[in-house]
């Protein structure tokens, strides 16, 4: 289990070297993250290194007995190289260039900052591969962060080259962006630009290539660093930090990359619901590659700099989301940062020793869940514990974002909506690609698959063929990888299936938009209201659990050998089909024709639970705690404010917070007990009697 962060000497006198290193002993910091942004430091000039104060520093850490994982240190260029080489600067679509004098200030596809990245790399890793105290290379620093595209000429260059290994001609690039339409035909792929500021609305095609060449061009530099790496001999695993579900990086293909996957992850403390999109980042983490435990690589102590408010971590929150993590399948939990920064953007931004000093709470905590942490076994991996699977998938989030659609969708919050339905009940998630391995599965949720591959489409097929519960939902199998629509119409691979056939989208007005719904409503008195004019925004529809409130699509569909479970009541759809259920092969398919708000997700969830067979971690617990398995190891966490009692099983507490450990002697009989406000217990449930040293569990507080 790593426990340290992001540290960053270079920002301190040599003095402090020696503080740092006893007060992370203190801590019981295991891993630190070094030289992230210390690229100035390393390299003053081009062709000069100073490596004096870097040696210094590993040596004082491995003199300590902490295992460095070095970063590459090519996330911010120095000023020497941005003024040296001005071309290598992104710009945005409009053009305007992004200075340097902040961090990331890089053109991906520049050749002078790869030839830059690649010296600076060549030289680190040659010093340092065989050093004992590496353990882990930190390539680059979150690729892609705060820019997430870049329209540069360098990118342009790089993405013509790109479009001509995708598409050999530019005929066939002419027919997959369907570039008959506004007189778009190219007649070379010199006449092609990013999706630069443009009078109206650009080829959809082309700015869904644009994403996929972004994503690939990032991840080309995640490789080229790795080469390096290996090349020079180093044996360590290699990461780069994600950053959950990350708009610009298809993290499916980028996992791949990784000897380990890590997160950075930042939950708002202001937001009593932020753990449930934590909890997802995490179960995202754990899926993308299930046999490796993933490292939380950044977390807060407490407050941020970056919100526009920015709230400290609740007395006991920061050890109850990093359980949440560990729980989730973490082997590492580590912050940024470790001191506390004088000076620069992030002087407010919280850190493992703050400014105001070690007689702290934050001090107290770091130290306690260290110790914490220090004292578990090893766990299991816990790969397999989910028996639902969640389909998230980048390319259609893309294809999704693409404008002039008949309503816009907010992707990632659409599947979080449905991770969040399944949370509340406790009920374990992976996250998939479509086209993953699904047979393990009793139930697959696929919310909004508007572009669906004919791979992923047949793969879906053969999981309900084989006997699983698949929900398609609104607005999918829609267009085909070129954003284009295929012959026959819409659901024309699902369809058939799913036992529908489907019109017309019928989109409502988004809840909450700035028009006079209630006017044109046919009864805006009770609600939701199935209003039945053209501002119609809620199309309720009845389902087997109760009545369940449908947004922004009411789909026209008609049954083509599929059951309505239930039906549109009022508004334009009146009496069709809203919810069904076909029997395909040995499984069952169901369709939603709408897209149900929070409550209505958590009404269709329980009964596809129900349907599906599909057991929680735990029943019965109150709306802010939830329970976690890995392997035999199951996690209780409160994330709420109050106290609250909870069922738990029997077996031997491997951890728990301080006012929170339900048994004397480790070992505990399943009963109720009171949880203290992020309070959490980890229990191992198949272990009968406690089989440690002395003090049988840690406590924290
Ligand atoms: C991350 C970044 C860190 C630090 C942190 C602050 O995005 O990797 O360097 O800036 O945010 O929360």
């Amino acid at each position: 289990m790593y426990y340290g962060g992001d540290y960053n000497p270079e920002q301190w006198p040599e003095e402090t070297w020696h503080d740092d290193v006893a007060k992370m002993r203190e801590a019981g910091v295991t891993m630190v993250s070094i030289g992230i942004f210390a690229w100035s430091r390393i390299q003053p000039a081009e062709g000069v290194f100073d490596w004096e104060w870097l040696d210094t520093v590993i040596e004082l850490l491995h003199a300590g007995g902490i295992a460095v994982d070095l970063a590459t240190a090519t996330a911010s260029p120095p000023p020497w190289a941005t003024s040296a080489y001005p071309e290598m600067l992104p710009r945005d679509e409009d053009g305007t260039v992004f200075w340097p004098g902040s961090r990331q200030a890089y053109a991906p596809s520049s050749p002078v900052y790869r030839r830059l990245a690649s010296e600076l790399v060549t030289a680190l890793v040659e010093r340092y591969a065989e050093h004992p105290a590496i353990v882990m290379w930190h390539v680059n620093n979150e690729y892609g962060c705060h820019l997430h595209y870049d329209y540069s000429d360098n990118a342009m260059h790089a993405f013509r080259d790109w479009l001509r290994a995708k598409y050999s001609t530019i005929d066939a690039l002419n027919a997959a962006w369907g570039t008959a339409f506004w007189s778009q035909l190219y007649t070379d792929f010199e006449q092609i630009v990013p999706p630069r500021k443009a009078p109206y609305s650009r080829n959809p095609a082309g700015q869904l290539d644009f994403k996929r060449f972004t994503s690939d061009t990032l991840l080309e530099l995640y490789r080229m660093e790795k080469r390096i790496i290996r090349a020079a001999g180093a044996t360590q695993p290699v990461t780069t930090n994600f950053m959950g579900a990350f708009p610009p990086a298809d993290y499916w293909r980028w996992a791949a990359e990784m000897d380990i996957i890590s997160d950075d992850c930042y939950p708002d403390p202001n937001d009593p619901e932020s753990f449930r999109s934590a909890a997802f980042a995490r179960d995202l983490m754990r899926s993308f590659k299930p046999d490796v435990p993933w490292i939380l690589m950044e977390q807060a102590t407490s407050a941020l700099n970056w919100r526009p408010t920015n709230a400290p971590k609740a007395p006991g929150q920061m050890a109850a989301l990093s359980m949440q993590a560990v729980a989730r399948g973490a082997d590492g939990v580590l912050f940024f940062q470790w001191r506390q920064s004088r000076a620069g953007s992030e002087k407010f931004h919280s850190a493992m020793l703050p400014q105001a000093g070690t007689d702290t709470r934050t001090w107290r905590e770091v130290t306690a869940l260290g110790a914490a942490l220090g004292a578990l076994p090893q766990l299991p991996v816990g790969a397999r514990d989910a028996t639902v699977a969640l389909v998230f998938d980048w390319q259609n989030w893309w294809a999704i974002d693409n404008p002039d659609h008949p309503t816009a969708l907010d992707y990632p919050a659409l599947v979080q909506r449905w991770y969040a339905a399944f949370h509340r009940m406790n009920v374990q998630l992976d996250i998939v690609h479509p086209g993953a391995e699904l047979g393990r599965y009793k139930a697959v949720i696929a919310p909004q698959l508007y572009l669906l591959t004919s791979v992923d489409a047949a793969n879906l097929l053969s999981y309900v063929e084989g006997g699983g519960h698949l929900l398609v939902t609104a607005f999918s199998d829609v267009v085909d990888e070129n954003d284009a629509f295929r012959d026959g119409g819409y659901l024309t691979q699902l369809g058939e299936a799913l036992g529908i056939r489907l019109e017309d989208f019928g989109a409502l007005v988004a809840p909450g938009a700035a028009v006079a719904t209630a006017a044109s409503a046919g009864d805006s008195s009770s609600s939701p209201a199935a209003a039945t004019g053209p501002g119609q925004v809620f199309a309720p529809f009845s389902s087997p659990l109760g009545v369940v409130t449908g947004t922004l699509l009411a789909e026209e569909i008609h049954l083509d050998g599929a059951t309505q479970l239930g039906a549109f009541t009022g508004g334009r759809r009146d009496g069709d089909a809203a919810f069904t259920v076909n029997r395909h092969g040995d499984g069952a398919a169901y369709y939603l024709a709408t897209i149900p708000d929070d409550a209505g997700c958590a009404l269709i969830a329980e009964h596809l639970v129900a349907e599906s067979g599909v057991e929680p971690v735990l029943a019965g617990l109150p709306p802010m705690v939830e329970a976690i398995r890995r392997g035999d190891v199951v996690a209780v966490i409160n994330h709420g404010a109050a106290s609250a009692t909870v069922p738990v099983p029997s077996g031997v507490v491997l951890g728990c917070s301080e006012l929170s450990c339900p048994t004397d002697d480790g070992v505990l009989a399943a009963r109720e007990f009171t949880l203290e406000p992020f309070g959490f217990v980890l229990l191992d449930t198949e272990v009968e009697s406690f089989q440690g040293s002395a003090q049988p569990w840690p406590s924290i507080r």
